[in-house]
């Protein structure tokens, strides 16, 4: 492995950001493989407002493989954690560094360990979609130390294996997880729609109601609407379909009537289908109906779409605005309607600068 010294360490960061499902995913066919019940569409944000940062590195001096989140050390042996160790692994190949003299062979792969520090900054476990941030950037990152070849829609399917909604963000812009119906799951990968550069006028703005963790994870929340809720399998062989033809349509032609009205309409209907869950699971609270009667009224009254809201498994809500103006508008009218401390959220992660444009910092 090493010519001279086990001393040597080699390691790799990596950032990624997280996305908002625009077309939710909810529900599984396969739960150890991560296969959905239906397609789904996301806008990946930007790498500099959400994003997961993970820095792995391999050492022959590390006595296990050890992982450690948002500082806390963390249990590998999920069997998530493992089928991404595993899957990238086995896809490892040659790493020569002439100069320090460190040379690992694909068979080296297999028995060095890695050690494994992640951080987001931005809650974990509160809807806002940490775990697809955290696992597209664990498998980016360990690919890249491994020297593994793969294609992004390879390693997507591999990032699926952590968390679903993962396999999406190893893309910019408008990404389809293409649920696939090979029972090994290889064609359930996550494929580009468009650029982020393709529709660059819509402006996210995520606004914080509450950064504390959800009471019922997106996995056992899914778990139990398969099982229990019949508005989950008409929503995801009659519904769903149908939404992300429009939705791919709506994209393509920058059509934000559309868009927006398709994205609101698929948020409530996911959460209705919680509700529709037996225990129900409430995701969404007082604040968050607010915002949602806030911008239904505001668009009515434009007479055309401003502003889409979706809402993932938590009570955070994700605004896009049709252009800089209106998001202006919007944060304007936010910290009127919802004041910092008071009601809404302490802070509004984006563009600080349409806050100054705005007038409002
Ligand atoms: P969220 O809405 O934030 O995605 P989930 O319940 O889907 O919440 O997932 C949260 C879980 O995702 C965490 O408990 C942890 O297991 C995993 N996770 C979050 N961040 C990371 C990360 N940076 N690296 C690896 N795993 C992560
Ligand atoms: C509401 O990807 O977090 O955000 O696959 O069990 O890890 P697991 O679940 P996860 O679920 C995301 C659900 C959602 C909708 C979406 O992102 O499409
Ligand atoms: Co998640």
């Amino acid at each position: 492995m090493a010519e001279e010294s086990s001393n040597w360490i080699v390691m790799v960061t990596a950032k990624s950001p997280t996305n908002i499902a625009v077309i939710k995913y909810w529900g599984k066919r396969d739960e150890t493989l991560i296969l959905p019940i239906n397609d789904s569409i996301s806008v990946t944000l930007d790498p500099d407002h959400l994003c997961t940062t993970t820095t792995v590195a391999v050492s022959p001096a590390f006595q296990s493989d050890r992982m450690w989140l948002n500082g806390k050390e963390i249990s590998l042996s999920g069997h998530r954690y493992q089928n991404c160790l595993r899957e990238i692994r086995q896809r490892a190949s040659e790493y020569e560094d002439e100069k320090r003299g460190i040379r690992i062979s694909k068979e080296d792969w297999g028995k060095l360990h890695v050690h494994i520090a992640s951080y987001n900054n931005f809650p974990t476990a509160a809807g806002l979609a940490s775990s697809a941030a955290g696992f597209a950037c664990l498998v980016f990152a360990l690919g890249k130390l491994m020297q593994v070849k793969e294609d992004l829609g390879a390693l997507s399917a591999i990032a699926r294996q952590g968390s679903g909604s993962a396999c999406r963000s190893l893309y910019g812009g408008f990404v389809k997880w293409v649920m696939g119906n090979d029972v090994t799951g290889k064609d359930s990968i996550a494929v580009q729609l468009a650029s982020e550069k393709h529709w660059d006028d819509l402006v996210i703005i995520i606004a914080v109601v509450s950064s504390r963790q959800k009471e019922t994870s997106s996995t056992t929340g899914m778990r139990e609407s398969v099982e229990t809720s019949t508005l989950l399998h008409h929503r995801s062989k009659e519904v769903v379909p149908k939404r992300i033809v429009q939705m791919e349509e709506a994209i393509a032609n920058r059509d934000f009537a559309s868009f927006s009205k398709l994205t609101c309409t698929d948020s409530n209907q996911f959460h209705a289908v919680c509700l529709d869950t037996c225990p129900p699971i409430f995701y969404m609270n007082d604040t968050s109906h607010k915002i949602i009667s806030y911008v239904e009224k505001w668009n009515q009254y434009e007479g055309t779409a401003q502003v889409a809201y979706t809402f993932d498994a938590g009570p955070n809500a994700v605004l896009i605005a049709r252009d800089r103006k209106t998001a202006g508008h919007l944060l304007q009218r936010l910290l009127f309607y919802f004041p910092p401390n008071v009601d809404l959220s302490s802070y509004v992660l984006g563009d600080k600068s349409i806050l100054q444009e705005a007038g409002v910092e």
